[in-house]
């Protein structure tokens, strides 16, 4: 009997240290993170999946938080609320001026640590580190970088009709007409208002060259956005829109670049995100698809860095947070992630032959010293949310109101665009 009560006691001794056990690895922070963002498309979901299994290796498990929406307005709204309800995720896909804000009121963890132990001064573009680098902070991990300004192009259906890639806008012009005559729609086109500032900021950026450009977005001089070539730039805007005829449509990005891969459209201007689409659903850029620059912006990278911040919250998160950081920039991670991404990688001490050829291009550019390197304001590198917002209701405005005037919409950006960027 006794013996018995011992073994009941022994085996009830032992339960209750298991239970111990998984209460104590329930309460050890860094198991399990919520991570929020907005990538949901195949090749999005594919590149997330990525991460969050080189972070699995590190002991790290991703509980996902995506909130779908293109361009990430639906996932700023909503992880702006979990942070006013005291609900942050541990993880965000995070850019812009909200982080430098929330780093101000002490919402991002630092990362300096992270930063100094992987050397990111020395191995991160030095475009990079100064993006996520705020009052001497280091804000956030950097995850990819992309190009804006990238023109998509059909390869059969360019050798089809026997054209060759447009270089510059006569030349676009051609082909345009030319796809037209053929009975194929020559440019994807969406209405959705992130959308239009996608392809308003490439155009600007060839109209006006990058000396305008910093100008007029970076150091905002309002008086500048009167200037002649903003006045082609939105000209040209209204051009390309008229190319997808008369009625309005938002339409998800990917359906764009859908097209694109069923032969059914010519051409598409959109971050380079569109050709990891592409390429996930099987295309390939040496064989189906071509990359170059939009017209006149050879040379320029007109780029939207994503970013991980890592939200300070009661759970206490910091260990698991600086391992996801260490990761996510690391170097496997990032070759892994950013060949499904569609991106390039942010360290400048990886091999570049090991990606495809719209991202080479991409990469040599961007690391070149001679290249000018421009942030995107429709991608939240040079304005906050409501800039941009802003930004991109007068561009839809203009476009979809048949008696919008060109002079009135500068009007009306120079009145948006006139605050001063805070001095870093
Ligand atoms: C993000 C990309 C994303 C794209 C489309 C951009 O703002 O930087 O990572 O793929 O939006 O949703």
């Amino acid at each position: 009997m006794k013996a018995s009560i011992r073994a009941w006691g022994s085996l009830v001794f032992g339960f209750s240290l298991a239970l111990t056990a998984i209460a104590v690895m329930a309460q050890t922070p860094g198991t399990s993170v919520d991570v929020l963002h907005w990538w949901t498309s195949s090749s999005e979901r594919r590149a997330a999946d990525q991460l969050a299994s080189q972070l699995a290796l590190a002991g790290v498990q991703w509980k996902d938080a995506a909130i779908p929406g293109g361009g990430g307005m639906a996932a700023v709204k909503v992880l702006k609320s979990r942070v006013l309800m005291g609900d942050p995720p541990d993880v965000a896909q995070l850019i812009g001026t909200t982080l430098t804000d929330w780093a101000d009121i002490k919402l991002v963890l630092p990362l300096n640590g992270v930063a100094q132990r992987q050397r990111w001064q020395s191995v991160l573009f030095p475009t990079v580190l100064d993006l996520v680098t705020y009052k001497g902070d280091v804000i956030a991990a950097p995850l990819g970088i992309h190009r804006i300004n990238t023109l998509l192009y059909n390869r059969r259906l360019f050798a089809h009709i026997g054209l060759a890639p447009p270089r510059t806008w006569a030349q676009f012009e051609v082909a345009a007409q030319k796809l037209q005559q053929a009975g194929i729609r020559p440019l994807a086109w969406s209405d959705e208002p992130w959308q239009i500032a996608t392809v308003f900021e490439t155009v600007l950026l060839g109209e006006a060259g990058p000396t305008l450009y910093q100008d007029l977005i970076v150091r905002r001089h309002s008086a500048a956005w009167l200037d002649p070539r903003v006045e082609r730039a939105l000209q040209r805007l209204r051009w390309l829109r008229n190319l997808a005829g008369e009625n309005p449509q938002e339409r998800v990005w990917t359906e764009g670049a859908r097209e694109l891969m069923n032969d059914t459209t010519g051409m598409m201007i959109m971050g380079d995100w569109a050709k990891g689409e592409l390429m996930a659903w099987g295309a390939n850029p040496a064989r189906d698809f071509g990359c170059i620059e939009v017209p006149g912006t050879s040379g320029m990278h007109l780029y939207s860095i994503d970013t991980f911040a890592m939200l300070v919250s009661p759970r206490q998160r910091e260990a698991v947070q600086e391992k996801i950081a260490e990761v996510v920039v690391g170097p496997v991670a990032q070759i892994a992630y950013n060949r499904i991404k569609g991106s390039v990688p942010v360290r400048r001490d990886i091999d570049p032959s090991v990606l495809d050829s719209c991202a080479r291009q991409s990469w040599d550019t961007f690391s070149n010293p001679a290249s000018a390197r421009v942030p995107s304001l429709a991608h939240r590198m040079a304005a906050d949310e409501n800039i941009k917002d802003a930004v991109a209701q007068a561009l839809w405005r203009y476009l979809t109101d048949p008696k919008g005037d060109t002079l009135e919409t500068q009007r009306r950006l120079a009145t948006i665009i006139r605050t001063p960027v805070m001095e870093r």
